[in-house]
């Protein structure tokens, strides 16, 4: 691995990693309200505006750089056309947790689902389909600084509205 994409890489595991960790902790932060019965339209939208201001972002971001890039070479073509049907499932996943976030049992198990599924994505993702792109990139970091600027369009994109309104208009 060249010496961009091994940069490449780290930014983008360190960027998933806080990621996980931000889902993880809201995630439990519902799961805690849902059990003590305290608490849950606080952390139900906490949960929804990370979905609107990191992890929804990050997605749309990706597409429009990396997952361009695997789309364009025929060696990744098929496995960027995976990653994206699992972002389609992470957004029905969010959409579906957007409808029963006041309940606490189901919007639990919603919770939980979306962090093992994004805890799988990132994997994968960083498993097979990075190193490829990045081996094919002619320039690995401009890429993923791309990324970020891609998150911070998304973000500006939503004006007024908070990040919890702006993904639940996401879905039409
Ligand atoms: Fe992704
Ligand atoms: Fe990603």
């Amino acid at each position: 691995m060249s010496g961009g994409s091994a940069a490449a890489m780290r930014a983008v595991e360190l960027e998933h990693s806080e990621l996980r960790q931000g889902l993880r902790e809201r995630v439990a932060s519902v799961l805690a309200s849902a059990k003590s019965g305290e608490g849950l339209a606080e952390t139900a939208g906490e949960l929804m505006s990370f979905f609107g201001s990191e992890l929804l972002p990050h997605a749309s971001a990706e597409e429009a750089t990396i997952y361009a890039v695997g789309a364009g070479h025929k060696a990744t073509r098929l496995l960027t056309q995976v990653m994206l049907d699992e972002h389609r499932w992470l957004e029905t996943l969010v959409h579906e947790y957007q409808l029963v976030q006041n309940d606490p049992i189901r919007g639990a198990a919603k919770a939980e689902a979306i962090a093992a599924m994004f805890d799988m994505h990132s994997a994968n993702e960083e498993r097979y389909l990075l190193p490829e792109v990045f081996r094919l990139s002619d320039d690995p970091e401009a890429l993923v600084a791309q990324v970020q600027e891609g998150v911070d369009a998304v973000i500006d994109s939503f004006g007024s509205e908070t990040p919890a309104d702006a993904v639940a208009h996401w879905f039409g």
